[in-house]
């Protein structure tokens, strides 16, 4: 890799002692990446110009946010109605929530179908799964906070899970608390743990990324990189396809920040909280909701936790259920559909999550949450040792330049 000589002496100055500007040169301008990936190696860097509009929406709403409980409901309608765009703020970080999820939980399933968190990537991806468990925890604690009806009653549902756990589950909820009920105290203490949590994400990204770095990234095809042949820089070829993505994205994400801005939001939140009437139904943000259909299939609260949490568990040991060799879906015949079926269990786990549980609703859930322990338990290790692959290209060169890997035009060195 050639070190780059700045011409402004000032930067020169700079990178000499601190060199900065040639670990992003490396990093982003001349890193050797895949010249083969397709869009959904897009949604990475997605994520994280998310984090980013999170991170900064939510700074300006903290400025005129009250984490009281008899400010806070009115703190929001002020920003809503009174300070300048605060109705924008609102909506950018209301349905970038939304968006983070839609493009993460892509990400993870680009990741499951190319075999992203195999060997010697296993750490990138567990590194993963703790970024959507945070993700998961921050959204909660952003919830509560406008404090409406259903801020304060999933506080109190969730919170109260915890009561499960044997003698010291009761002062556990009582010390999430910070008293005897949800009251301000914990509105107190979900706001400051809500501003520090992205933090913590963007840490457990910047690992993300250095285990990345450590051995690139991997591709459509599975195989690893053999030279020079096999890469393109990074600058200009994907960024100017992250920007084409990034067009894409804002105009979704505008369109409904736009046009539908409560489209993923309930009506019951724009009513206060009100600690003496329950609801008729709690239901979740829906990007909770596949995990919520498992946690409420098993009629038994400890059980319904056990399984919420083995749902994550087995993500983290996936690159050890899975052994085969092969990392692309592409070329594993077996695996190809099962991937399908998870990905409609998932879907089917998401629409339960939002009916009451009883009736069909109810053994459907429980299906769809057998299937998912099934699938990862038993299906992938069964079909891992199984399947016969189809033949994988030699490397990625031979597979996409027409004369067979010889080509090096267009080669980062
Ligand atoms: C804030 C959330 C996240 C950010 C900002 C982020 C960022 C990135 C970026 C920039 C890349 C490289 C580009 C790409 O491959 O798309 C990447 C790769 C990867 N990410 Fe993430 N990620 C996030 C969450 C996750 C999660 C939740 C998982 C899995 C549970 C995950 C698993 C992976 C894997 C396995 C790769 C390597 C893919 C490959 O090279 O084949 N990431 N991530």
């Amino acid at each position: 890799m050639t070190t780059p000589t700045w011409k402004n002496p000032v930067v020169n100055w700079i990178d000499y002692r601190l060199p900065i500007f040639t670990f992003t040169h490396h990093s982003l301008v001349d890193y050797p990446t895949p010249r083969n990936l397709n869009y959904w190696w897009n949604f990475g860097s997605l994520a994280g110009i998310l984090l980013v509009i999170m991170i900064a929406s939510g700074l300006f709403l903290a400025m005129n946010y009250q984490p009281n409980t008899d400010l806070a409901f009115a703190s929001v309608e002020r920003i809503m109605r009174d300070v300048n765009f605060g109705w924008l703020l609102r909506y950018i970080h209301a349905n970038g929530a939304s968006f983070f999820f839609i493009v993460v939980y892509v990400h993870i399933f680009r990741g499951l179908y190319f075999g992203s968190y195999k060997a010697p990537r296993e750490i990138l991806w567990i590194l993963g799964v703790f970024i959507l468990l945070a993700m998961m925890g921050t959204a909660f604690l952003g919830y509560v906070l406008p404090w409406g009806q259903l801020s304060f009653w999933a506080a109190k549902v969730i919170t109260n899970l915890f009561t499960v756990i044997p003698f010291v589950g009761e002062p556990i909820v009582q010390w999430l608390w910070g008293g005897f009920s949800v009251d301000n105290p914990t509105l107190n203490r979900f706001f400051a743990l809500h501003f520090l949590m992205p933090f913590v994400i963007i840490g457990l990204v910047f690992l993300h990324l250095w285990a990345l770095h450590q051995h690139k990234s991997g591709n459509p095809l599975g195989v690893d990189i053999k030279g020079p042949q096999d890469t393109i820089p990074f600058h200009p070829y994907y960024t100017a396809k992250d920007m084409f993505g990034l067009g894409v994205l804002l105009t979704l994400y505008m369109f409904f920040v736009f046009f539908y801005p409560n489209f993923f939001g309930e009506p019951l939140n724009y009513v206060q909280a009100n600690p003496s009437s329950t609801p008729a139904s709690i239901v979740p943000e829906w990007y909770f909701l596949p995990f919520f259909a498992i946690l409420r299939s098993i009629p038994d609260k400890l059980g319904g936790i056990i399984a919420f949490g083995g749902a994550f568990v087995v993500l983290l040991i996936m690159p050890w259920l899975d052994r085969s060799k092969v990392r692309s879906a592409t070329f594993r015949p077996i695996y190809k559909y099962v991937f399908w079926l998870l990905v409609i269990d998932m879907f089917l786990l998401g629409w339960v999550g939002g009916q009451k549980p009883e009736g069909w609703p109810l053994l459907l859930g429980q299906i769809g949450t057998a299937y998912y322990f099934i699938h990862f338990l038993l299906l992938i290790p069964w079909i891992s040792r199984k399947e016969t692959p189809l033949p994988v290209p030699e490397s990625i060169a031979s597979a996409v330049l027409p004369e067979s890997g010889t080509a090096t035009q267009g080669a980062s060195q």
